[in-house]
């Protein structure tokens, strides 16, 4: 994808003195008494900041912060304790304005953190009066904000249409990278692992993987789901029995392209949803009426870690049992374990697979993990984010 990229004006020295607005997403977690719970997405944003403070760059950043209601402040929905988070870890005052669409007074070397985006009236219907003010803002607007890559707010996307020139920062322009070396220009085999409770959720994503990718594992309810369009027996098991038809038609897309859906040959099964109920090994077949299917089993975890450990490339989204209970974590576990020992280029991306990176301790071994939600399931379900158009569109001229 051709896009302008922040790193680019850098190196042509085209960002000194200049003023630089950056779309981060700041968009991270709070306890209710307002401390961070989690902070990868800031520690993801601090890159492009310095490198535009390194350039001499007068630096704006902005971002939303949860869903508030445009117009009416309220305490809970400021990015005060993101400030605080922004400046210890860039080691530089970060200060917050309020306020700030008409006028943003910063100097070369400084960086101001623009309260809220979505407080700001027209924002999420993409104004064009807010954009065009934004944009009047600065001399460089940079996108660095993957996880609202799929939104087309006045933020986002008017203000790159408005902007004198609309770049993709590092982290936007990384992301871009391993989507494009994982979906468009893929080594093959390409293996997906596409898991969660419902079909419906990821249908479209199902749908469209099924024309690209050459193995397609499911994972958690979806795989139940599966293993019923299979004929198998599911018990008790979290299925969606209306989606069987659709489940037969991925699998047999799939294998008019000489590709596969593979269905599990033994499960983890127990007879209730507890951390310390008894967990039972069978055979697929043989799945009881009131047994519930909370994992995959050890002789389908051990093909599927073969299949991915011969992979060229790998995406990943989402754990294949319930591994947040250890009697139910051996099959995510395996694949985890099996997409890190691979030299397959892997991506990864969602809130669930990025816990159990995390519980496994696998970070460093994955290619590029993703810090869209949202966005990233898009760019699964074969979708042009519009904040790739805009950039594509300004970068073409
Ligand atoms: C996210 O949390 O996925 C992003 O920050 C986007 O948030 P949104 O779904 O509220 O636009």
């Amino acid at each position: 994808m051709n896009v302008l990229r922040f790193s680019d004006l850098v190196a042509a020295g085209r960002v000194a003195g200049r003023r630089v607005f950056v779309r981060a997403d700041l968009n991270v977690p709070q306890d209710d008494a307002g401390n961070i719970t989690e902070d990868t997405r800031i520690r993801a944003s601090v890159p492009c900041i310095r490198m535009a403070l390194d350039a001499g760059a007068a630096v704006m950043v902005t971002s939303h912060l949860g869903r508030p209601t445009e117009g009416e402040f309220k305490p809970e929905d400021s990015l005060a304790p993101v400030a605080a988070r922004l400046s210890d870890l860039l080691g530089h005052p970060v200060a917050l304005k309020a306020d700030w669409v008409d006028g943003v007074d910063v100097k070369p070397g400084e960086v101001v953190l623009l309260e809220n985006c979505r407080l700001n009236k027209g924002e999420k219907k993409n104004s064009e009066a807010l954009a065009r003010k934004m944009a009047a803002l600065c001399d460089v607007f940079v996108h660095d904000a993957f996880g609202t890559a799929h939104r087309a707010e006045a933020s986002t996307y008017g203000i790159a249409q408005f902007a004198p020139v609309a770049c993709a920062g590092p982290l936007l322009a990384a992301e871009i990278d391993a989507i494009t070396k994982a979906l468009a220009h893929p080594k093959r085999p390409l293996v997906a692992i596409v898991a969660g409770s419902k079909v419906s959720t990821k249908l479209t994503i199902l749908q469209s993987l099924a024309k690209n990718v050459d193995g397609l594992v499911v994972g958690g309810g979806i795989a139940n789901t599966f293993m019923l369009a299979a004929g198998l027996p599911i018990g008790r098991s979290l299925a969606e029995p209306d989606l069987v038809g659709e489940a037969e038609a991925v699998i047999e897309a799939m294998k008019a392209r000489g590709a596969a859906v593979p269905i599990p040959v033994d499960v983890v099964v127990a007879k209730e949803f507890k951390a310390d109920a008894p967990a039972t090994v069978k055979a697929a077949a043989d799945v009881a009426a009131d047994d519930m299917i909370l994992d995959i089993g050890p002789r389908t975890a051990a093909m599927l870690a073969d299949q991915l450990k011969a992979a060229g490339t790998v995406v990943w989204n989402g754990p294949v049992g319930v591994f947040e209970f250890d009697a139910f974590a051996h099959g995510t576990e395996t694949v985890a374990r099996a997409i890190a020992a691979s030299s397959a280029f892997s991506i990864a991306g969602g809130g669930d697979t990025l816990a159990a990176i995390a519980k496994y301790g696998i970070e460093k071994d994955i290619g590029y993990i993703s810090t869209g939600g949202g966005a990233f399931l898009e760019v699964l379900e074969g979708k042009t984010l519009p904040a790739f158009e805009i950039l594509a569109r300004r970068a073409a001229g």
